[in-house]
């Protein structure tokens, strides 16, 4: 059964995340967008800056699979929003996906998705940029002539994850990985991965089956990094 859509919208909030939490017996496709977040929240606790102008859109998931796959959605889900992109931006090539999730065009950052666990569901948090882009960032309307508004966006997002995460459940990871892998940005090169306690280095050779990135060390070891930031050198 493809996921079914509830939408709401608000002008303003605190997080869409917050909101989407707030009702985890909603049916899973319940979805809150908004026009502006006060207190939009990214990966590791970071602030994300909302202003008007991006789209800043959360949903609730309920996954069937054991908790130790959950990770797996995140791929499902950076690949839906590298099709919205590729959809109403540029071509495949200037687009890249950087381990777990972040979508990137020319090197810099179009989109962040963020998983919160909670009971039984996953509240996806995404924010894609479109004419507001943060300093180090790049909107939609910086790489497309076309005029982009909100609810033409979130059509194409939303319908690029259901078919995304339609693939996962019918097809399971090992489609959605080999698919990941084409646009993994940094694959194969040098890389730094900022953990909580150290920044090591090492060739970003792979991706495994739960969605961990194997880490080629000087000394030769792998090593498995199931959270972390990473860095181009
Ligand atoms: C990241 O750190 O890259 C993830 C950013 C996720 C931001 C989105 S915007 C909609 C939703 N509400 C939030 O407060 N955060 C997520």
């Amino acid at each position: 059964m493809p996921i079914s859509w509830q939408f709401e919208f608000h002008e303003e909030v605190e997080s869409t995340q917050d909101l989407v939490r707030a009702k985890p017996d909603a049916v899973e496709g319940y979805s809150v967008s908004a026009a502006r977040q006060t207190k939009g929240r990214g990966r590791f606790g970071n602030k994300w800056v909302s202003e008007t102008g991006n789209l800043y859109t959360s949903f609730l998931l309920k996954p069937r699979e054991p908790k130790t796959d959950w990770g797996q959605y995140g791929f499902a889900l950076s690949l839906a929003v590298f099709d919205t992109v590729k959809e109403l931006g540029p071509a495949a090539e200037f687009i890249q996906i950087k381990w777990p999730n972040d979508v990137l065009v020319n090197g810099k950052k179009i989109a962040g998705i963020l998983l919160e666990a909670h009971d039984e569901n996953i509240i996806v948090g995404i924010g894609l940029n479109i004419a507001s882009p943060p300093e180090a960032g790049i909107g939609l309307q910086d790489v497309t002539s076309e005029t982009l508004g909100f609810t033409s966006v979130q059509r194409v997002l939303y319908t690029a994850l259901g078919n995304n995460i339609a693939i996962l459940r019918k097809e399971g990871f090992a489609t959605v990985r080999t698919r990941w892998l084409q646009y993994a940005a940094f694959l194969g090169q040098n890389i730094k991965v900022r953990l909580p306690e150290s920044t090591i280095e090492g060739i970003f050779t792979n991706i495994n089956e739960q969605g961990a990135l194997a880490l080629r060390l000087p000394d030769g070891a792998e090593k498995l990094i199931t959270s972390g930031e990473i860095f181009g050198m």
